[in-house]
């Protein structure tokens, strides 16, 4: 029974209709013309000793005493306020939960695939101001984050509060247990966690039944294993706005960045934009996909035939070597004159190889107004000692079988996948007196609030 409820997320009549947890008290009904059902979604503020209001509207629960807590006597955990206050928002970022032991949180989840978000804010925190938060983060049997540090004076060097997003799947009658442990052998080495969110999504969300195809020298396919966890690495509305994570669909609180800091080659390119069109969702997984937002705006090559044969757009995305990533790319023809197969047909190139050689939205989808999205895999293989290299994205027309020569894209969302349960780099030649700035490459929004650290 729980088996048939939890697979499908499903949407009917604009009502979302959820699955039932029996477990757990930590979830919110949703109400529609049929049978209401519960999902987990936690927000928890760590630290926090009271119930805190966040600018996206949610509440988030207080720590102090927390039930998810699992408590050992011997090992002192702290709740603290920051010394300085965040740049961003205050909910969660001004209270943190820190300690020189480990410490693990044990959350009662349905089972199914999960996001966790994880928000930190390097600050200097009250009796840990002089020593230097590094640790590792496990999810069940899964690393997150290893040996992960930060500036202590992070403010002074203009570092935000952000959050790190990972997906994964927790068995039946598993719990998800979070650890957070400082690193041992480094003197005075600390853990913290300033907020840690968990929401149900729908199942096969990024777990297609489709898969993907793997570019490359094999080009073959492939789909994620339940037992992959995913980090989220980019996620972006191509050629449109910051999407708030409250404006995201399905209320999965996702957010989108704009494309444009990661544009490398645009000349001159055009932003499209089609806010009255109405857009046709051919299927759930396409409904939740992506907001209308990514859909109604996209990125062209321009207006002029001679150039856009003549140029890649190309947009660089930096990510940790030895990993393989998820790339998903987010198409809708929004322009009326694209309207039948073979008006726009274009190369797609990741990392430098070809994806596509006839990529046609109009193909794909169905039609003008059809979203659509298609996965690919690129293993990122070491290339002498770089720790990041770049996955490029690249569009080029063919005019020889198509009537426009120019290429679209909608949106875009990179994951790095888990390899033997680990998601965390190599780490770089860490000092602890003088911390680097980037471990991983992390989301960067225009509203600052996903700063990298
Ligand atoms: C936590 O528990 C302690 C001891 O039981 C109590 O004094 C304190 O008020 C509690 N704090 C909160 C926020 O409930
Ligand atoms: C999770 O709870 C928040 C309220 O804290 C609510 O706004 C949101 O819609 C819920 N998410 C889902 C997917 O139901
Ligand atoms: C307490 O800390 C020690 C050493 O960091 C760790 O091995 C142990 O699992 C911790 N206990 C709990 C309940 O987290
Ligand atoms: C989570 O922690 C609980 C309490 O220590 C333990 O019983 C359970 O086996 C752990 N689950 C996983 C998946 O590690
Ligand atoms: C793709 O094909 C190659 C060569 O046949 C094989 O070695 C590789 O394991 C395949 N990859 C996947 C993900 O199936
Ligand atoms: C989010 O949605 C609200 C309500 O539709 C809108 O007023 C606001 O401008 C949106 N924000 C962004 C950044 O898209
Ligand atoms: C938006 O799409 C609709 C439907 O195809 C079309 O009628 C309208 O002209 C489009 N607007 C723009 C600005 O392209
Ligand atoms: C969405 O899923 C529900 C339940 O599986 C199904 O009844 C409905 O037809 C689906 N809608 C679309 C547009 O595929
Ligand atoms: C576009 O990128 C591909 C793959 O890197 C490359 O082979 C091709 O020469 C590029 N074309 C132009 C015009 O730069
Ligand atoms: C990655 O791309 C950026 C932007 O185009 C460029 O500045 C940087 O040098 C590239 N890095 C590598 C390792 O190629
Ligand atoms: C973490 O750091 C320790 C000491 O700095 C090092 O021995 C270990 O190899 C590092 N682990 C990873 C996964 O980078």
């Amino acid at each position: 029974m729980r088996n048939a409820i939890n697979k499908y997320f499903c949407l009917q009549n604009s009502s979302i209709f959820l699955f039932l947890s029996l477990l757990f008290h930590h979830t919110l009904l949703i109400s529609g013309n049929s049978p209401s059902l519960l999902i987990d979604n936690i927000t928890l503020d760590c630290g926090s000793a009271s119930e805190g209001h966040a600018r996206d509207g949610r509440i988030w629960t207080a720590d102090a005493n927390s039930t998810f807590l699992l408590l050992d006597p011997t090992n002192a955990s702290k709740i603290s306020s920051t010394l300085k206050s965040p740049m961003n928002d205050a909910v969660p970022y001004i209270t943190a939960r820190l300690s020189r032991f480990e410490f693990t949180y044990v959350f009662p989840v349905t089972f199914g695939t999960k996001f966790i978000r994880l928000y930190f804010y390097p600050s200097s925190y009250p009796d840990f101001s002089s020593s230097i938060p590094f640790f590792s983060v496990k999810a069940n049997r899964y690393t997150l984050l290893s040996n992960f540090s930060s500036a202590p004076n992070a403010q002074d060097a203009g570092l935000d509060g952000f959050v790190k997003e990972f997906c994964l799947n927790v068995e039946d009658g598993e719990t998800l247990n979070i650890t957070f442990a400082p690193i041992p052998g480094v003197t005075d080495a600390y853990a913290f966690v300033n907020g840690i969110e968990i929401a149900s999504m729908p199942t096969k969300l990024y777990y297609t039944d489709e898969g993907f195809k793997f570019v490359g020298s094999w080009n073959n396919e492939s789909s994620l294993e339940s037992n992959t966890a995913l980090e989220l690495m980019y996620r972006i509305n191509v050629g449109g706005q910051f999407i708030e994570p409250q404006n995201d669909t399905a209320r999965m609180f996702r957010s989108w960045n704009s494309d444009d800091e990661y544009l490398s080659i645009a000349k001159p390119s055009a932003l499209l934009y089609n806010n009255t069109i109405q857009l046709i969702y051919r299927n759930n997984m396409t409904h939740f996909a992506a907001p209308d937002g990514v859909y109604q705006t996209a990125r062209s090559m321009g207006m002029d035939k001679k150039t856009n044969e003549n140029y890649n757009l190309t947009w660089d995305f930096q990510v940790d070597s030895k990993f393989t990533y998820l790339v998903r790319l987010h198409f809708c023809e929004i322009q009326p004159p694209i309207t039948k197969t073979g008006d726009r047909i274009f190369y797609i190139y990741i990392a430098t190889q070809i994806a596509e050689s006839k990529a046609d939205v109009i193909e794909w989808s169905g039609g003008n107004g059809f979203p659509v999205f298609k996965d690919y895999a690129v293993t990122i293989e070491p290339k002498g000692n770089e720790r990041v290299q770049n996955i490029s994205i690249a569009l080029h027309p063919r005019p020889e079988i198509s009537v426009y020569s120019d290429a679209i894209l909608n949106g875009l969302e990179i994951f790095k996948l888990s390899n033997a349960d680990n998601l965390a780099a190599p780490n770089p030649d860490i000092t602890p007196i003088n911390p680097p700035t980037a471990a991983t490459p992390s989301p960067k929004s225009t509203k600052s609030n996903n700063n990298l650290v």
